[in-house]
């Protein structure tokens, strides 16, 4: 079945072959066969299809890519946050209270939380997504977490060395995470992560748990420079992944070690708007040549935001990106931290991922904070969101 979406007032493509950063298109439509884009273009030449959805002169972009999130938990830490925001300060030591939260629940219990999650970003414009363990800690407990992972995407990833459980000695947890743990958890990942910081895994720990991962198959991403400078970006440029996740505390030699080596890095800027801390520094990152990507870092601790269209907001007002370079940077650039390039762009053989905004302009998302503009979804050429 063929449809096509038109009288779109503004498209962002994100296609290289148009112009600008956005490959804008205004006065444009869509035709979308199957799961896949068949054709973009003026909507005046657009060919005839099974259906026609008329978008009213309203704005349509590529469908969010969220390329970090946290989504396997239970419990709730709002009390935590309650503290911090009259205080005290963000210390990843309450990933622990999550922990033993999880391990009580049932895997059902995690299947509807994570479905109510998923549920809550698709309404939102969020069509692609990655899902890390890490709150399970224990071979048993990182392995279903990762199946029910598995359950809503193929970007899931193993965060066994997230912080080390309170029962254990970091070398025996180290072994643990690279020996029946991997292996248990490795059928259901396609990325290894570690949380490379002060209090969690320093970057030796990082190398050996990365090293190991790769050794059957998984690719390494890393949580770095979250809470203090340390060589944790300079370890993920060395070994050449594709991503970086946090750098906000980066020195000059970080930010020349991802320009050279290409390793994109993900900004969470839901997470120092709800740790209070310092935003990292896009804008010198963008002027020196690093690639960034937007994602949303959703999890019950650090940040519980699952809205794309916050973090883009945030990088806009706080980190000053431009509103074409964050929504660019969530969503291409998030295919490309996940080293896709069949979503976040809208051209010919691309999934079928797009939102329709209630606005004539993607710079509402920046300009209208906090407001929902998402009026339609389409995921894999279905339509999720009435549009
Ligand atoms: O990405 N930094 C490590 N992990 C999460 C936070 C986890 C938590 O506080 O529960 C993050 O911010
Ligand atoms: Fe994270």
């Amino acid at each position: 079945m063929s449809t096509v979406i038109t009288n779109i007032g503004e498209l962002a493509t994100n296609d290289p072959d148009r112009d600008g950063l956005l490959g804008l298109v205004t006065d444009a439509a869509v035709v979308v066969e199957g799961s896949r884009i068949a054709w973009v273009g003026p909507a005046a030449e657009a060919p005839d299809a099974d259906v026609r959805v008329d978008a009213g002169g309203r704005a349509v972009v590529p469908g969010f890519v969220d390329s970090h999130s946290h989504l396997v938990f239970a419990g709730d830490r709002s009390a935590e946050f309650e503290a911090r925001m009259t205080g005290q300060p963000y210390t990843a030591g309450g990933i622990r209270t999550t922990v033993a939260k999880t391990r009580a629940a049932t895997d059902e219990q995690l299947t509807s939380h994570v479905a109510r999650l998923v549920a809550e970003m698709r309404a939102q414009g969020t069509t692609s997504l990655e899902i890390k363990s890490g709150y399970g800690l224990s071979v048993h407990d990182e392995a279903r977490s990762l199946a029910v992972a598995r359950q809503f995407t193929d970007e899931t990833t193993f965060l066994g060395a997230h912080v080390v459980p309170a029962d254990t000695t970091p070398e025996d947890y180290v072994d643990l995470v690279t020996g029946p743990m991997l292996a248990a958890a490795a059928p259901h990942a396609r990325w290894i992560d570690v949380f490379c910081e002060d209090g969690a895994f320093d970057v030796d720990q990082a190398r050996t748990i990365l090293a190991a991962g790769s050794d059957i198959g998984l690719r390494g991403r890393l949580h770095a420079n979250q809470l203090t400078y340390g060589g944790g970006v300079r370890l993920a440029c060395e070994l050449g992944l594709v991503a970086v996740d946090h750098c906000t505390f980066l020195s000059a030699l970080d930010v020349e070690s991802l320009r050279d080596s290409g390793t994109i890095a993900t900004l969470l800027p839901g997470v120092e708007f709800s740790t209070r801390q310092p935003y990292p520094d896009a804008r010198g990152l963008l002027d020196a040549g690093v690639r960034v990507a937007l994602a949303s870092d959703c999890n019950p601790g650090s940040c519980f935001t699952s809205s794309m269209a916050l973090c883009i907001a945030l990088a806009v007002r706080e980190m000053r990106m431009s509103p074409a370079e964050a929504l660019h940077a969530a969503t291409a650039m998030g295919a490309a931290a996940l080293d896709r390039d069949d979503v976040g762009v809208l051209a010919p053989g691309k999934a079928a991922d797009l939102v329709l905004l209630d606005a004539p302009s993607y710079v509402h998302l920046a300009y209208r904070p906090g407001v929902p503009l998402v009026a339609g979804v389409w995921q894999h050429g279905r339509p999720v969101v009435p549009g």
